[in-house]
C-alpha cells in the first residue's frame, strides 16, 4: 500500500518501485530524517498542533526507530521508496495512531531538502577538518624540507632554483582556500527547509523559526517553494569538492612523477606505496595515482547535478531525487582523499641529493645572468637577449656557465665583473629573491607563520 493510495486503485509496478526508491541511497541519512521529525514533532506541540502527550509519544518513538536502525533491529526494506516513509512507517507500527499526526505541516519535498542540509552540515565539516589536516601535513612538511632547494618548473623544464619550501607553499595556499571554499557554503547553505510543505506553506499556525532552531540552523529558508526546489547548496559544496579535488590532482601527479625512478626526487612512505604482483622491484605511487583518478569521478558529479537542475521547472521534480548519489559521493570521495593525501605528505622522503643534482647544468641560472646586468643598469630586454647568447654560447663549447671566464663574458656585454660568479650560485639566487611571495626563505617564513595561524 502506498502513502498516497486513497487516489489510486492499484500498487505501483514491482519494476516501478524498484526504480523509483531511493532508500538504498538516502538511508544514508536516517540519523538527519529522525532528527528531522523530532524537532518538526517538538514544533508542532510548542504551537499547540499537538499535545504534550503526542509529542512525548512521536519522539520518544522516533527516538527507538533511531536505536533500532543503529542496532540492525529495524533494517528499512525495499517496500519502501525513501528514508522518510520507513520512518514513518516503524514509527506508526511503534505508538500506534499518533504516529500519522506527524506528517501534519510537513512534505517529504521539505523533509529530503531538510536532511541533505543537515548531512551536508556535519559532513562537510568533516571535509573541512580532513583540509586543515592536509594543511597541515603540508606545513609540517615545509619545516622539515623546506630547505631543500630544487629546480622549479614551467612547461615541465627545469626553470629557477627555488626551495623546496616554496613550492609546497603554493599547494598550503590552494588547500587553505579549498577549507575556506567549504567553510563558505556551510555558512550559505545553514537555513532550513522544514515547515516549507510541498511548496506552499501550510495552514497551520507553525513556528519556522522555532524548528529551525531546534535543529540548529541559523534560520529557516525564506521562500517555501526555494526551500524545496532549490539544490544550489548542494551544488555548490560538490563545486568545492571538485576544486579542491583539481588541486589534489595536480599534486598527486608531482607526486607520481617525483618519485619515478628518472626524477627520484621522493620516496613513498611503505604505508602508502604499493608493490607489484609480478615485478618485485616495484614501487607503486597507487595512493596518488588513486587520488588523480577519482579526480574525474568528482568533476562528474559536479556535471550531472548541474545538468539536474538545468531548464528543471519549479518546484519540486522526482529529477531532484538524483541529487544524492552525486552528492554523497563527492563529498565522501574528497574527504577520503584529503586524508590519504595527509598521509602521504607525512610519510615520504624527500632525496635531497636528487634534488641538488637537478640544479646541475641545464642552465638554471640563466634569469640570474640577465638579472646581474640588470643590476648594473642594462634594460632587462636587451640583458635577457644577451643572457640567451651567453646560454648558445656555453652549449656550442658544451659547457656551463661555470666554465666561462668573465672575460668571455664581457665580450657579450662590458657590464659584466668579477661578482658575477659569487652572483651565479643557486641558493644566493633563490635568496635574493625576498620580493613579496618570492621563493626567499624570508618569504617561506612570512607565510607559514601566517598559514599555521589558520590551521
Ligand atoms: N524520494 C523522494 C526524494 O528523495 C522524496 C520526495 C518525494 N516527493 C514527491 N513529491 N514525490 O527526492
Amino acid at each position: 500500500m502506498a502513502l498516497w493510495d486513497g487516489r489510486f486503485s492499484g500498487g505501483p509496478a514491482e519494476d516501478m518501485i524498484r526504480f523509483s526508491e531511493s532508500l538504498s541511497v538516502d538511508l544514508r541519512m536516517w540519523r538527519e530524517d529522525i532528527a528531522g521529525s523530532v524537532a518538526h514533532a517538538q514544533m508542532l506541540g510548542d504551537v499547540g498542533l499537538l499535545t504534550a502527550e503526542e509529542v512525548k509519544q512521536l519522539v520518544d518513538g522516533l527516538h527507538q526507530v533511531g536505536e533500532e536502525i543503529a542496532h540492525g533491529i529495524y533494517v528499512p526494506g525495499p517496500e519502501h521508496e525513501d528514508i522518510h516513509m520507513a520512518v514513518e512507517a516503524r514509527l506508526t507500527a511503534l505508538v500506534g495512531e499518533v504516529g500519522a499526526k506527524l506528517h501534519t505541516a510537513r512534505s517529504r519535498n521539505d523533509q529530503v531538502a531538510t536532511d541533505v542540509r543537515l548531512w551536508l552540515k556535519s559532513r562537510l565539516g568533516d571535509l573541512r577538518q580532513a583540509l586543515l589536516e592536509l594543511l597541515s601535513g603540508l606545513l609540517d612538511r615545509v619545516e622539515r624540507d623546506g630547505d631543500v632547494l630544487f629546480p622549479g618548473f614551467t612547461h615541465l623544464q627545469r626553470g629557477q632554483p627555488i626551495w623546496f619550501g616554496h613550492h609546497l607553499l603554493a599547494y598550503a595556499w590552494m588547500v587553505r582556500r579549498d577549507a575556506d571554499r567549504v567553510q563558505n557554503a556551510l555558512e550559505r547553505m545553514d537555513e532550513c527547509p522544514l515547515g516549507a510543505g510541498a511548496m506552499a506553506g501550510t495552514p497551520h499556525p507553525i513556528d519556522r523559526h522555532r524548528t529551525a532552531a531546534l535543529l540548529g540552523f541559523a534560520r529557516p529558508v525564506e521562500n517555501a517553494m526555494d526551500a524545496v526546489a532549490s539544490r544550489d547548496h548542494a551544488i555548490e559544496a560538490v563545486s568545492a569538492c571538485a576544486i579542491a579535488m583539481s588541486h589534489f590532482s595536480r599534486m598527486s601527479e608531482e607526486l607520481v612523477l617525483w618519485s619515478t625512478e628518472e626524477f627520484a626526487f621522493i620516496r613513498m612512505g611503505d604505508g602508502y606505496a604499493t608493490g607489484s604482483s609480478i615485478m618485485p622491484q616495484k614501487r607503486n605511487p597507487d595512493a596518488a595515482e588513486l587520488v588523480r583518478g577519482k579526480a574525474g569521478r568528482v568533476f562528474g558529479s559536479l556535471q550531472a547535478l548541474l545538468t539536474m537542475v538545468k531548464g528543471l521547472p519549479l518546484a519540486y521534480n522526482r529529477d531532484l531525487q538524483e541529487d544524492r548519489a552525486s552528492l554523497f559521493d563527492a563529498v565522501e570521495t574528497t574527504t577520503a582523499c584529503a586524508r590519504i593525501l595527509s598521509g602521504v605528505w607525512r610519510t615520504l622522503t624527500v632525496n635531497g641529493e636528487r634534488y641538488e643534482q637537478a640544479l646541475q647544468g641545464h642552465f638554471l641560472l640563466a634569469t640570474e645572468l640577465a638579472d646581474f646586468l640588470v643590476t648594473r643598469g642594462v634594460p632587462f630586454r636587451e640583458s635577457h637577449h644577451i643572457a640567451g647568447k651567453i646560454v648558445a654560447f656555453c652549449e656550442e663549447r658544451k659547457t656551463d656557465f661555470a666554465g666561462i671566464t668573465v672575460s668571455d663574458l664581457q665580450s657579450f656585454h662590458p657590464a659584466f665583473d668579477e661578482q658575477v660568479h659569487a652572483w651565479l650560485d643557486p641558493k644566493a639566487a633563490a635568496e635574493r629573491r625576498r620580493s613579496f611571495g618570492g621563493t626567499s626563505q624570508h618569504e617561506i617564513q612570512r607565510q607559514l607563520a601566517l598559514l599555521r595561524a589558520v590551521s
